[in-house]
């Protein structure tokens, strides 16, 4: 069961590639846009090796009629960025109309920005709209080597010496300590990025006394400790073992195995697929934003939607709901 989606026609106007590995998409739609938002996503319907898919994608800009976003090539693919990527202009799609579970307060003191890798994606319309504003803005903003800042320029014409950039592959880290400790009082932060930035932020933020209601944050859906592997489940009060792939997710696998199932964002986030865990051979990858620390540490729930196991069999319990 899905929340429902608006959806509409869009035909691919532009393509262009502007870091490694990051490419840009802008379609014009059929329907009507709204007034576009920073932290804004959209749906896409992909197909993959293995049927239809949906994906979801930050939205970069969009106007009354058209929509931009930004896709990161992965080398472990699920299929959404392989689809995106060999797309060729004018090819038609069908998107979900603009949503933000990501929103950005306007009346906070200042802010500090947050991005790394594809991250930058809702954390840079969050720059620009704040820098226009006249708004006290810091950021941040992390890759893998130079050539991986997308939008790096951009944001530099706007934020001057407010931005600062770290490559990985420099030897440069961001030290979250240090620029919460700059921040004031009552100042908020929005970050976006892989699940280990966001846990040594989230640490850090923990650390420093600071207000969690001060600090929001979205994670990629794929990013985890461990490379994905397959493993197989067992669910409670059903016979017979269910493999997932690398390439899918848990509650993909679940759901093509006729599995009711309850989901919602599928990003980690709205806990509606979690699922009880009663014993497990390999390792938990806990890849939402949804339960605590604790809750994960406990390893009795995981969201079906991004979590996976690292290889082995487990069985899990799908009648386990909120
Ligand atoms: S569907 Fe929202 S956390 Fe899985």
């Amino acid at each position: 069961m899905k929340s429902r989606l608006d959806w509409t026609k869009a035909k691919l106007n532009r393509i262009e590639d502007i870091a490694t590995d990051v490419r840009e998409f802008t379609f014009d739609t059929e329907a009507v846009l709204g007034r576009f938002q920073p932290g804004s996503h959209i749906n896409i319907k992909v197909e993959t090796a293995h049927g239809p898919a949906l994906r979801t994608y930050t939205c970069v800009h969009n106007g009354p009629r058209q929509l931009t976003i930004a896709v990161k090539r992965h080398e472990n693919s699920r299929g959404g960025s392989a689809f995106m990527w060999q797309l060729q202009p004018e090819v038609a799609v069908e998107i979900s109309l603009p949503e933000n579970r990501f929103e950005l307060s306007w009346g906070a003191p200042s802010y500090l920005l947050i991005a790394g890798g594809i991250g930058i994606t809702p954390v840079a319309g969050m720059a620009k709209a704040l820098a226009a504003r006249g708004a006290e803005v810091r950021m941040v903003y992390a890759a893998r080597s130079a050539q991986h800042f997308a939008y790096g320029d951009e944001l530099k014409s706007v934020l001057g010496d407010r931005l600062q950039q770290f490559a990985s592959d420099a030897g440069q880290r961001v030290d979250f300590a240090r620029e919460i400790a700059a921040l004031p009082e009552g100042g908020e932060a929005y970050a976006c990025g892989p699940i280990r930035m966001l846990n040594d932020l989230k640490a850090a933020w923990a650390e420093a006394g600071r207000h969690f209601s001060r600090l929001r944050f979205e994670v990629f859906g794929d990013s985890g400790t461990f490379a994905e592997r397959d493993f197989e489940v067992e669910i409670l009060n059903r016979s017979g073992r269910i493999k997932v792939r690398p390439d899918e997710t848990l509650l993909d696998a679940l759901r093509a195995a006729d599995v009711p199932m309850i989901y919602d964002c599928q990003r980690g986030e709205c806990g509606l697929c979690a699922v009880g865990v009663l014993e497990h051979s390999g390792a938990i990858d806990h890849r939402d934003v949804f339960f605590s620390e604790g809750e994960k540490a406990s390893g009795e729930r995981m969201c079906a939607c991004v979590s996976r196991f690292d290889g082995g069999l487990a069985r899990i319990d799908t009648g386990y709901r909120l």
